[in-house]
């Protein structure tokens, strides 16, 4: 059995998995990150909304707090990694309108409305006249909006390559298999063993396997992740030079009580997003999931039919109880985690390899992640342990 070692070992390489390694080795740790497709996972599906207003829900203040924070450092970090790596990220500040499309919906998103200025946060409401002229291809029938020009874009799959490239040029090692256990010797996360039998050893490890985080065998009961799949399908329609601008900013809305958004690219992509099904690990694309993408988007933007169909895919959101993300150390010294994002991974990237990075160097958590600790869901079970 071959054996490597490493200061921090990262399982999961996807954008959250990346950026922590990224973050890591910068510290001057010795990193590694274990996954079998690096730059994979739920990036190559998701739109890439920087939606932290368009996003926000009752009840989750403290998480807006964590999604502001990262909607902050946003541009340097974009800035920061085009000119390490050369990529362009497809990051676009065109804004985002968040529309109505009955009577109810108009009432709801005033009251949403109320809750963004209560929140502090930059929102505009627009009557339906005023949301067709920022954006004529809407349909008559909107009935008013909201304008958040704070919610940006980002292509994530252009930056998990852009990440993938960092973390080369930052000397992070690649292991491209999948890790099948932790391995814990005197009560100490020590690493992970992988399925073509290698043995990798590291000082501290990070959990960061998106949905599949809940899964890795060896990682004691009392501190495994309770993420589950929430799996969304997305279409990706292309805009011909002839119809453009098609749209210049990202258009949502909540249809039948579905979210819906268009997120249109500089490149003429334009994503339409996304079911929300508790199906476990189904990554299947249905008839039925692309019928109602199309069915509510159609709704907002009815000249979407005459747009090419050029892709359509399943991802699996990695939902935690709370629908806020868990991260840094655990109650298994040497484990921390970053996983649980749900619907705001590529939002929270920036602000989770920084935090990370901290957790690895100093054993804690900086002030603005305290909330988000892993062991607010332990606290039960570990308070049972004898002292
Ligand atoms: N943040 C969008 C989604 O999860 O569908």
């Amino acid at each position: 059995m071959s054996s490597h070692t490493s200061d921090v070992l990262v399982v999961g390489g996807g954008i959250i998995g990346l950026v922590t390694a990224w973050r890591a080795a910068q510290r001057g740790f010795a990193t590694a990150v274990v996954d079998p497709e690096p730059g994979g996972g739920a990036a190559q599906v998701a739109a890439g909304m920087l939606a932290a207003v368009t996003e926000l829900h009752y009840g989750e203040q403290t998480l807006l707090g964590l999604n502001l924070e990262s909607a902050r450092r946003y541009p340097d970090f974009v800035a920061e990694l085009t000119e390490l790596t050369g990529h362009g990220l497809g990051y676009r500040r065109s804004g985002t309108l968040a529309v109505a499309l009955d009577a109810d919906d108009r009432a709801h998103m005033r009251e949403l409305h109320a809750l963004q200025r209560q929140s502090g946060l930059a929102s505009e409401w627009l009557s339906g006249r005023e949301c067709r002229r920022l954006e004529p291809m809407l349909a008559p029938g909107v009935r008013g909006g909201l304008r958040v020009d704070g919610d940006h874009q980002i292509d994530p799959r252009r930056l998990a390559a852009a990440l993938v490239a960092a973390c080369e040029r930052a000397g992070v090692t690649f292991h491209r298999d999948w890790a099948e256990r932790l391995t814990v010797s005197a009560g100490r996360a020590g690493g992970a063993l992988t399925r073509a039998g290698t043995r990798l050893a590291a000082g501290q490890v990070v959990l960061a396997a998106g949905s599949l985080s809940g899964r890795l065998a060896g990682v004691p009961p009392e501190v495994l992740p309770p993420v589950r799949p929430v799996k969304g399908q997305v279409l990706r329609l292309t805009v011909p030079r002839r119809y453009a601008p098609f749209l210049t900013r990202t258009v949502r809305a909540v249809v039948r009580g579905s979210h819906v958004y268009l997120v249109p690219r500089e490149n003429g992509e334009l994503v339409v997003g996304a079911t929300s099904e508790e199906l476990g690990w189904d990554t299947t694309v249905t008839a039925g999931g692309v019928y109602e993408l199309l069915r509510d988007a159609h709704e907002l933007v009815p000249g979407i039919t005459e747009l090419p169909l050029t892709e359509t895919r399943a991802g699996l959101r990695p939902a935690s109880p709370d629908n806020a993300p868990l991260l840094g150390p655990t109650g298994l010294d040497g484990l921390l985690l970053a996983t649980g994002h749900y619907r705001n991974g590529v939002l929270l990237t920036p602000v989770t390899g920084d935090v990370l990075a901290h957790a690895l160097a100093t054993g804690q958590l900086p002030d603005e992640a305290r909330p988000f600790t892993p062991r607010r869901f332990h606290t039960a079970a570990l308070s049972e342990q004898p002292a």
